[in-house]
């Protein structure tokens, strides 16, 4: 489904240029006064808060990955570039967080992150914040 313009809730947001954005890239952006990791993950552009909900540790620090899914014994199933198992790990206690929904792995239901839409217009990386 496409929301258009109008319909989007928020305030437009410039948060980089593509070009400052390259694949690999987990930094921060500060919207008036809110801090948010803004990631570029093999090309797919996430935005959640910059703040763990666990104890408050800053996202942009952490890696982004895969992890493994659940298994059979003795099997091992690495996510890997699957786009809905990939994560940003927290820096200070390993939470891992899902990109597609800021929701943790270990506790989906309890414990997450707000994550935000994040659109390219032109050379812009923006969000309706
Ligand atoms: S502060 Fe993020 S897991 Fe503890």
């Amino acid at each position: 489904m496409t929301i258009d313009r109008a319909q989007r809730r928020g305030t437009r947001r410039v948060l980089s240029t593509l070009e400052e954005l390259p694949p690999g890239t987990n930094t921060e952006v500060t919207v008036e006064g809110r801090s948010y990791a803004l990631i570029n993950d093999q090309g797919r552009l996430h935005l959640v808060r910059n703040v763990c909900p666990h104890h408050g540790a800053p996202l942009c620090f952490g890696r982004v990955q895969g992890y493994m899914l659940p298994s059979e014994p003795h099997t091992y199933d690495y996510s890997g570039d699957d786009a809905d198992h990939r994560v940003v790990i927290c820096p200070w206690h390993g939470y891992k967080f899902r990109l597609t929904d800021g929701r943790a792995v270990s506790d989906p239901d309890r414990m997450r992150v707000r994550s935000y839409e994040v659109l390219v217009e032109g050379d812009d990386v923006v969000a309706y914040l």
